[in-house]
């Protein structure tokens, strides 16, 4: 029976290390739980590098077994590996310049060695598990090389590929001194999504200035396949979310924020650390708005987490150093005895922690400079039973393109950030309802689940394609 194949960098669970012996946490991310559902179906497997570098083969043959049960097929890498290709060509080369950060663009020989090893490891982890017939489907800016090492092993296979990031313009991407091989690498696969048009139009363009291919309605002619490009916006579990703000557990996981907060208006923000969400400009704005509406001090709270990230790589240290300026500076400037304006957390949430976070906001501020899609605005507004909250949304989000009710923002405008926090504090509840309604309408509609679905039919839908031109 023929079986789906997962891979990406990281898989959907995190191995800790603990005194008692190795521990396996599931990550709550969206992929994760939208993929959920197909990969532990059959036979399917999920491939990716469960998070730790180890010590010894037999801990490794440990998680190996552990993984099993689970679906899951671990690929382990060195700490010269997770330092090269991890930290370094895929988040100090690709990430920058793929988020238009190519000021932080680091180019070495070095990384994209590494970066190629990396990916043929992956590929040889495919091949001990991969049947004919199997669909593989590849995920992410960390493994962009891997279609085409797959298709090389398996030249009639059904591979998909989802970049769950931005794909800058071509201005921007011919800057990599690598950039041929790595749309050689994508254009292994014969499906090829993006989270938006304008994503799947940038690698178009790419595809064709660089590669000199034609790429009429969006479907690429590379002489021996036809590979076609499209815009899969991802949605969320969107029921999980409204499951868990309307659960009888959480009324109770409400009681000791509305002991602190009273009758505050709580703004909330979430990211991981990453110099790409736009974190330094926010606090910016939040203490723009103390300044100038004084009316505002001591009624309202900014909640922020920071979830921990990539925290060996340079930039996210020096990131952190300024967050915690930033927000050292505000609250000593506008603290008074019984008002803290920032509640700063820096370390990750459990789900059902974060679900109470969304409950109790009225605002969630969510500002990237740069971001694929960004799926805790969504989270947000899935928990909004009462349909009660605004949302203020960076025109830079891929959200942004189906959140249009949203109040939206270039975060570049401090002033422009300032306004949109007044407007959204006195916003009328009414009106608020209304543009939560529509939101919520088009993200139960467009969830997860129909997320996958759509993808899988449109690389059946490819596969026949190619098929049927071949016997022409
Ligand atoms: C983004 C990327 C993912 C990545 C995640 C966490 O969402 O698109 O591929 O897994 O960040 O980053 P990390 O470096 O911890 O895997």
């Amino acid at each position: 029976m023929s079986k789906t194949i997962i891979i990406s960098n990281r898989l959907p669970i995190k191995v800790q290390r603990k005194e008692e012996g190795l521990a396996y946490e599931t990550s709550e991310g969206g992929l994760a739980t939208g993929l959920g559902s197909i990969y532990k179906e059959g036979d399917n497997v999920w491939i990716g590098w469960p998070g730790l570098s180890f010590e010894d083969e037999e801990e490794e043959k440990q998680v190996v077994q552990d993984l099993k049960q689970q679906s899951m097929h671990p690929v382990f890498l060195t700490e010269s590996e997770i330092k090269e290709f991890y930290e370094g060509f895929s988040n100090e080369t690709l990430w920058p310049s793929f988020h238009y950060f190519s000021q932080y663009t680091v180019y070495d020989d070095a990384y994209w060695a590494a970066y190629q090893h990396v990916n043929q490891k992956f590929c040889q982890a495919v091949m001990e598990l991969a049947q004919p017939g199997d669909t593989i489907w590849v995920h992410d800016y960390q493994l962009l090389l891997l279609p085409a090492y797959i298709r090389e092993a398996f030249p009639d296979s059904s591979i998909g590929f989802f970049q769950h990031i931005p794909f800058p313009s071509y201005e921007v991407f011919r800057m990599l001194p690598w950039r041929e091989q790595i749309l050689k690498g994508m254009l292994g696969a014969d499906l090829i999504g993006f989270h938006t048009y304008d994503d799947a139009r940038h690698f178009l363009s790419s595809v064709s200035r660089i590669a000199g291919m034609n790429t009429a309605q969006g479907l690429i002619d590379n002489g021996h396949r036809q590979i076609m490009v499209d815009a899969f916006p991802m949605g969320i579990d969107y029921t999980k979310y409204a499951q868990l703000a309307g659960s009888p557990e959480m009324k109770e996981k409400l009681i000791p924020y509305h002991e602190v907060l009273h009758d505050q208006k709580v703004i909330l923000s979430i990211d991981r650390l990453d110099y790409s969400k736009g974190i330094p400009a926010r606090l910016q704005a939040f203490e723009l708005l103390l300044q100038e509406y004084p009316e505002f001090r001591e009624k309202v709270t900014l909640f922020m987490l920071v979830v921990p990230s990539r925290d060996q790589v340079e930039k996210y240290k020096e990131l952190k150093e300024t967050i915690d300026e930033l927000v050292g500076r505000i609250n000593s400037s506008y603290r008074t005895i019984t008002w803290n304006p920032i509640q700063y957390f820096y370390r990750s949430f459990p789900i059902e922690e974060l679900s109470a976070l969304y409950t109790v906001a009225d605002i969630a501020l969510i500002t990237p400079m740069r971001d694929g899609m960004n799926l805790v605005c969504k989270e947000f507004i899935a928990s909004k039973l009462d349909q009660k909250g605004v949302l203020i949304l960076s025109e830079m989000a891929g959200a942004s393109k189906e959140l249009s009710e949203a109040i939206i923002i270039n975060p570049n405008d401090l002033g422009q950030m300032v306004q949109a926090m007044r407007e959204a504090m006195i916003m009328p509840e009414e009106e608020q309802q209304t543009r939560m309604q529509h939101m919520q309408e088009v993200l139960k509609r467009y969830d997860i689940h129909q997320w996958v679905s759509i993808f899988m039919n449109r690389l059946e839908y490819i596969k026949l394609k190619q098929l049927s031109l071949a016997t022409e």
